[in-house]
This record gives structure tokens, C-alpha cells and sequence, in this order.
């Protein structure tokens, strides 16, 4: 039995035909770039995430960096958030202008520990960027006080958070606004790329509107030097579709984590994720650490079973951010947790029999 780290063919199996219906209304009205079905998956969307509006984006990335410019980022500011995330929520910073500025993680979350964000503001400083990693709210309680005694915005990297909570509020409801990816490996996948912003307050509301489409807000009256930055009709059309089944996956990953962490517990030489009271988790990933990684991998394949590793390198020693000056040593739990950490296979459609052989190889490789 073979157990992939992700299967995307499972799911789509099972609404192919609403699949396809729903792109060949799109294909039959021309609506290809922006238009009606990305203002209906925008309704639902925010909906499901508790906000007033959410704004439609072409990916991830573009999410964080229209967010970041509609809250006006640009050169000389600072931007703090975590070296233990995927590269595009620096990159966003980056190409807003601002300088990424990092902080250490929690050693049990594996998200920004808030304890240690007060000694990286300074008067440059515009906002903080929590990353909800794997699908685990950062501490936003602790993280919205710093922002309001130093007047910064908090924007959400949601992107691996879609319908995580965090003391019952959907993940990007939080901060002034709330980025998510659609990329297809996530829990709300599109069939290509896409990404979304949501948020409650209008005048941004309003901006990232019009900075998605070239600084339009009407066709060819430019307000503000904005991009192309649209969300195409196909991939919200299948968003839309998908997102009616979201919770239940949602739902499926949590079990699924469950019983990896039922028959994993107390087995020594492996960590399993800690999920935190005010958190509901939603598993994009399941994490756990672990010594001696590479043999622990290199075990694993040799029966059939892919693991991952989110992230091998933390971004400050990334090369692309050598300019920034950081050195080893700088965040000494990012620097260990990114050297013992496995992502085990992790999607809705996993079986018990597939979770069963992955701990029962795991168990056999440590108890040697
Ligand atoms: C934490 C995080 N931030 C940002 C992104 C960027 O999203 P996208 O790939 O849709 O641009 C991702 C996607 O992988 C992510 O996981």
C-alpha cells in the first residue's frame, strides 16, 4: 500500500461532475478574467470567514503584497513576521518596499512567539505578519495588544489557515486583513492559482479592489498606480464549488490528525503537534519532529510512503536574504525546529489503514 503526501486526484474524483459543469458555465459565458463568478465566490468566501468583504487576487503572494500596499508599506517602513514560513510572505514585504524583519517562533506551535515581537519594533516598524503555520492560529490575542500600543497593522498570512479558528474567530478575520492562497495543495485548492484578501473595513476594502485591476475603479480612469492582480473566472467558479465541501475536509484532516496522534503518543524519539485550547487546527500540514530526519525519511520511502519538510531552511539563512544581515544563531528555535521537522502525509481522503501503516513503520524504524 502506497501512501502519497498528497492526493489531489481523490477529490476531484468525487465532484468531477460539478467540476465540470461549473467551468463550462464559465467557458460559456466568456467571463474569464474577474467578473460574476468571482464576486459570488467573493460573497461566500467571506462568509465562511466571518468578514465583510473579501477581494479576489490571482495567488497568495499577490494577497499579502496588495494588503500590504493598501495599508500604505512602501520603502524605509519595517515589517515583522516569522523566518519559519514559506518564502512569499517575505517576498511580499520585499517588493512592497519594506525591509522583512524577523522573530523567533514558539517552540510548541511553531508560529511567531509574540513574547519576542516587542524588541524588534522600532519607529520604522508598519506591521506584524503572524503566519497561522499548518493551519494553527498564531497567539492573536497577544499579537493584536503589541500591534494597538504601537499603532501597527496586523495583517493575517492565512494561507495555510483556511477555517482554522482561534477562540472561535475564523483565521483572517483578526488583523485588518486576512491573505489566503488557493493554491492547489491547500485545503481550499484552486485548479491553478489564485488567492484571496479578506477584511471589515471598507476604504481597504476599496483599495484592494481597485489594485487588483490596474487602479481602476472605472475602466480606464486609473486612481492609483495598482497591478494585474485579478482572480480568473475558472478558478473561482471551481472555488465556489469546492468551497461547499471545505468544513467537511476540514473536518476529515482533524480526524485523520487525530489518530495519527492516538497511535504516535508516547512513542519516544517522535513529537507530535501540540494544538493550543484557543485553537481549532485544520491540519494543512501535520508536522512532527523528529532527530534523525533523513534516515526517518529515507525509512519511510522505502515502504512507500513520501513525506515532506515545511521548511528545510528558515528565511533568514535563505540565500535570497542574505542582504539582510542575519547570521546561525539568530533564531536558534526556528534553526532547530526547521532541522528536526517531517510533514507526514496529510489530506482529507486518508484512510485509517494508510495513517496505521505510516505509524506503524515509523514506530518499527525509532524502536530500532
Ligand atoms: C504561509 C504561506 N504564505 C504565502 C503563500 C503564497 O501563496 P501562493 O503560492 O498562492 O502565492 C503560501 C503558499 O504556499 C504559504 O504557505
Amino acid at each position: 500500500m502506497q501512501v502519497p503526501f498528497l492526493d489531489l486526484r481523490i477529490q476531484y474524483e468525487s465532484i468531477k461532475d460539478e467540476i465540470h459543469q461549473a467551468v463550462r458555465k464559465v467557458c460559456e459565458s466568456c467571463a474569464f478574467a474577474g467578473g460574476p463568478f468571482v464576486a459570488e465566490f467573493e460573497k461566500a468566501f467571506a462568509a465562511f470567514c466571518g468578514t465583510k468583504y473579501a477581494v479576489g487576487v490571482a495567488s497568495g503572494t499577490d494577497a499579502i503584497w496588495a494588503a500590504l500596499i493598501a495599508v500604505g508599506t512602501g520603502p524605509g517602513d519595517e515589517v515583522i513576521t516569522t523566518p519559519n514560513t514559506f518564502i512569499a510572505t517575505a517576498e511580499a514585504i520585499s517588493f512592497s518596499g519594506a525591509k522583512p524583519v524577523f522573530v523567533d517562533i514558539d517552540e510548541r506551535t511553531y508560529n511567531i512567539n509574540p513574547e519576542l515581537i516587542e524588541s524588534a519594533v522600532t519607529p520604522r516598524t508598519k506591521a506584524i505578519i503572524p503566519v497561522h503555520l499548518y493551519g494553527q492560529a498564531a497567539n492573536m490575542d497577544s499579537i493584536m495588544k503589541i500591534a494597538a500600543k504601537h499603532n501597527l497593522h496586523v495583517i493575517e498570512d492565512a494561507c495555510q489557515a483556511h477555517g482554522a479558528e482561534y477562540n472561535g474567530k475564523r483565521a483572517g478575520s483578526m488583523g485588518i486583513a486576512g491573505c489566503f492562497s488557493f493554491y492547489p495543495g491547500k485545503n481550499l485548492g484552486a485548479y491553478g492559482e489564485a488567492g484571496a484578501v479578506v477584511t471589515n473595513n471598507s476604504g481597504l476594502a476599496e483599495k484592494l479592489y481597485a489594485f487588483r485591476d490596474h487602479g481602476q475603479q472605472k475602466k480606464y480612469y486609473h486612481s492609483m498606480v495598482g497591478w494585474n492582480a485579478r482572480m480568473d473566472g475558472i478558478q473561482a467558479a471551481v472555488l465556489s464549488i469546492k468551497l461547499k465541501y471545505l468544513e467537511k475536509w476540514n473536518q476529515a484532516r482533524r480526524k485523520n490528525a487525530a489518530l495519527y496522534s492516538k497511535l504516535l503518543k508516547n512513542t519516544e524519539g517522535i513529537t507530535t503537534p501540540y494544538e493550543d485550547k484557543s485553537n481549532r487546527h485544520i491540519y494543512h500540514i501535520y508536522a512532527v519532529r523528529t532527530c534523525d530526519r533523513d534516515n526517518f525519511i529515507k525509512k519511510l520511502a522505502e515502504k512507500e510512503i513520501s513525506c515532506g519538510i515545511h521548511y528545510p531552511v528558515p528565511l533568514h539563512l535563505q540565500e535570497a536574504y542574505k542582504s539582510l544581515g542575519y547570521k546561525k544563531g539568530d533564531f536558534p528555535v526556528a534553526e532547530k525546529c526547521a532541522e528536526e521537522i517531517v510533514s507526514l502525509p496529510m489530506f482529507a481522503e486518508l484512510t485509517g489503514e494508510q495513517i496505521k501503516k505510516v505509524t506503524s513503520e515509523i514506530k518499527t524504524f525509532l524502536e530500532k
